[in-house]
């Protein structure tokens, strides 16, 4: 057992938990440690490039759009309280970013610079180094948190949560993890936040790091904490073509600046500036439609492309392309997971004393499919409420945001429950795989093939042999431990992608291409009820 002390527990270094760390060291502080499996500046938070939607005052945009383009894009499954608390705390939040240290790009008048990306019905997003906005976050909130937390536990690995019950019924009491040497400890805190991120890495082709393997929510599936919205993993329309991996991402904020997508026989089929489903959506039908495997984006036009965007300039060069003269192959790629460990407006879980926040959570902010630029945002804004509700003494969930439904209250979007039934473990009796990476590879290989931006029964059918043997792995060390994790999510979004019979946001099934009134709520799997 170590660190018996601590207060908070945060799995995870993206801007959600770094923003909680930090905030758990301000006013009224608390004994915080993070632990996180890769280094602190190693999450996906990293590779964020757009930017954080924010309206700030003086702007002659409006809270009441940015919540309204939110709504919108989430195609009817967001839930309004959470979504209104995003808009109107994340200005505050940028401002305290900005006063630890972060450096937002400005307008030659010292203003900062606003761009416009897709379902944005403004420009309402900020960005730093050209496209480089998460590193610049995670920057200067690795720098606060090197400089409070009471441990920092690099290159440690959550393999699944402690739960307890002292008479009072359970309660999360910290996590067993791997140190860096793979010895087994109980790291014990009084609570503990799920800031582990997405998923990216079920499928074959990702904008997200190796680290993105679902790892919170499978501990919080194996604990059977409610999770809802999984089957809603967002794939963006334009990674660059190219085998490096995570797929080089061409930012959004490059329609935004006027780029165009152009087929096969170079020409438009789709509004550049629509939301991200819209807009993966149909460059999937065209590549089915044209038999091709990545269609094109027109930068050419754009001025200033190497100045604006350094990074992705460098990116586009690095591969022998000229933005100014080339058209950039594109294909979407798995980007963010919509759902995730539902909680309340303050964090809370299912599981008193468990809190999640950022992309491992389901706060009901993005429904069916999250509008661009708003996840930097919803980490920094409601990381730091899990602290506040901590401080105030909360313990376990309220009947507000996306729990209400889960806690049988009523809701303006209501819930379904699913019935998980996680399969038993392999065949083998030690429960071993014996080729981890190859095992990774084929399933994600199958997720690609059955469950990614077309889904139907059928091909969600045939790729449930593939994932069902690795959910119960035992794992022996922090690969076998991804693969299990990874595993276990792919189970939860083929279940939840079955149930949803009709074509939703992200979620886009090739034999019920229709939405479905009916179907306007969350699929839940594990909590209460
Ligand atoms: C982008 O820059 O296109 C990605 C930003 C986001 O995922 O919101």
């Amino acid at each position: 057992v170590v660190n018996p002390e601590l207060d908070l527990l945060v799995l995870g270094s993206g801007v959600g938990g770094l923003s909680a760390a930090v905030r758990a060291a301000g006013p009224g502080s608390l004994r915080v440690g993070v632990l996180t499996k890769a280094r602190l500046d190693q999450s996906a938070t990293r590779w964020a490039q757009g930017g954080v939607a924010a309206v700030l005052g003086g702007d002659e945009d409006s809270i009441d759009l940015h919540l309204a383009d939110t709504l919108a894009a989430g195609a009817g499954l967001c839930d309004t309280d959470a979504v209104r608390i995003l808009v109107e705390e994340g200005p505050g939040r940028v401002s305290e970013l900005i006063a630890l240290g972060a450096l937002f790009d400005r307008d030659p008048g010292g203003a900062l610079a606003r761009a416009r990306e897709g379902g944005h019905s403004m420009a309402r997003v900020l960005h730093a180094g050209g496209a480089a906005t998460g590193a610049e976050i995670e920057r200067a909130l690795v720098e606060a948190v090197h400089a409070t937390a009471a441990a920092v536990m690099e290159g440690w690995f959550a393999l699944d949560l402690l739960v307890s019950d002292s008479g009072t019924g359970a309660r999360c009491s910290g996590v067993r993890a791997l140190d860096v040497d793979g010895v087994v400890h109980d790291v014990r805190a009084r609570h503990v936040v799920l800031a582990t991120g997405g998923a990216g890495q079920l499928y074959s082709v990702t904008t997200n790091p190796a680290q993105s393997t679902g790892d919170g929510v499978a501990m919080a599936l194996r604990a059977g904490v409610a999770v809802a919205d999984v089957e809603f993993m967002q794939f963006h329309p334009t990674a660059l073509h190219h085998p490096a991996m995570p797929r080089p991402l061409l930012s959004e904020a490059l329609r935004g600046h006027g780029a165009l997508l152009r087929d096969a026989d170079g020409n438009r089929f789709v509004d550049e500036l629509s939301p991200r489903d819209v807009v993966a959506r149909a460059m999937t039908g065209r590549m089915l439609e044209q038999g091709v495997d990545h269609l094109w984006l027109d930068a050419t036009m754009l001025e200033r492309f190497d100045e604006r965007f350094p990074t992705i300039a460098a990116s586009v060069r690095s591969v022998g392309l000229d933005p100014a003269r080339d058209l950039l192959p594109i294909a979407p790629a798995a980007h963010y997971l919509s759902g995730g460990v539902v909680t309340d407006l303050d964090g809370a879980t299912s599981l008193p004393g468990l809190w999640a926040c950022a992309e491992a959570a389901c706060t009901g902010v993005h429904g069916a499919n999250r509008l661009a630029s708003n996840s930097l945002l919803e980490g920094m804004v409601f990381g730091p409420r899990v602290v506040e509700a901590v401080l105030a003494g909360r313990d376990g969930p309220r009947a507000t945001g996306a729990m209400r439904g889960v806690l049988g209250a009523e809701a303006p979007v209501g819930v379904r429950h699913l019935a998980l039934a996680l399969p038993p473990g392999p065949p083998a009796a030690d429960g071993e795989v014996p080729d981890v990476a190859k095992a990774r590879d084929e399933l994600q290989r199958a997720m690609t093939a059955g469950a990614g931006v077309l889904r139907s029964a059928a091909s969600l059918a045939a790729t449930a042999p593939a994932v069902a043997p690795l959910v119960g792995l035992r794992p022996t060390g922090a690969a076998e431990a991804e693969l299990a994790n990874l595993a276990t999510v792919a189970w939860a979004l083929l279940r939840s992608a079955e149930a949803r019979t009709e074509s939703r946001g992200a979620h886009n099934r090739s034999d019920h291409p229709e939405t479905s009134p009916a179907l306007r709520h969350r699929l839940v799997l594990g909590g209460p009820g």
